[in-house]
């Protein structure tokens, strides 16, 4: 069983004499096969929790346990051999390599795991089998953010971890995005950490952990989850 806990996470940013208090005090878990969004608004501390969480940045204090690992006392070369072998990664760019087709980028993310999906299976599961042989340039925002789902997703993570992974894409792209992910979370029973500052997004989680000013305010158990294709953007 997959799960993440973090108890009494704080993260402190200095640079110069400024101190920017990214994350006070913050405890929570994320349960195996669970989607949970990560809600508040702009410079709330979301990516700086989905960094910590994830070992791309250590905390200031308090720690940080994915299954039995302890990441938050983790070298950072043990950190990166975490990440590669156990985490995937979407953001809002794609990072996708402009001189590879799809089924190359996916196999990159193949390349690194002892336990990875069949590259063609996880390309099914995201709708890009009629693009296979096509490169970056030649796929429209979302295409290319369906590889970059595929290419995280086909090394088996525990965790998916989603950094506004809509938010450079219109209303109809966006929807079938997190429709992806929700087939992921249903196929594989995929772990989802997604982070947004859309309120509507949030309402395709099992739960809500709505951040502000690096404090947690609230964390709620969404009893109508809703599927992304029914949900008003607003
Ligand atoms: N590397 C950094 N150095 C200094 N301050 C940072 C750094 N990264 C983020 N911050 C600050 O920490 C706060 C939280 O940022 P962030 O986690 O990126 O918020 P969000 O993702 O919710 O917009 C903001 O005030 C931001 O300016
Ligand atoms: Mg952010």
């Amino acid at each position: 069983m997959m799960s993440i806990r973090l108890e009494n996470v704080s993260k402190v940013y200095v640079s110069g004499e400024v101190e920017t208090h990214a994350l006070k005090d913050v405890s929570l878990s994320f349960d195996n096969g669970e989607i949970v969004a990560i809600l508040g608004p702009s410079g709330s501390g979301k990516s700086t929790l989905l960094n910590v969480c994830s070992g791309l940045d250590l905390p200031s204090s308090g720690t940080i346990e994915i299954d039995s690992d302890t990441i938050s006392d983790m070298s950072t070369k043990e950190l990166t051999k975490f990440r590669r072998d156990h985490l995937g990664f979407i953001f809002q760019q794609y990072n996708l390599l402009q001189t590879l087709n799809v089924q190359e980028n996916v196999e990159v993310g193949r390349a690194v795991s002892r336990d990875p999906f069949a590259t063609k299976e996880v390309i099914d599961q995201v709708g890009l089998t009629p693009n296979i042989d096509k490169y970056p340039y030649q796929l429209s925002g979302g295409e290319q953010q369906r590889v970059s789902i595929a290419r995280a997703v086909v090394k088996k993570p525990k965790v998916l971890f989603c950094d506004e992974p809509t938010g450079a894409l219109d209303e109809a792209t966006a929807k079938a995005i997190l429709t992806v992910l929700e087939n992921l979370n249903k196929t594989y029973n995929t772990t989802i950490c997604l982070i947004t500052h859309n309120p509507n997004i949030a309402h395709i989680a099992d739960r809500i952990v709505k951040l502000n000013s690096g404090e947690v305010t609230d964390i709620i158990t969404n009893h109508k989850k809703r599927k992304a294709k029914d949900i008003d953007w607003g």
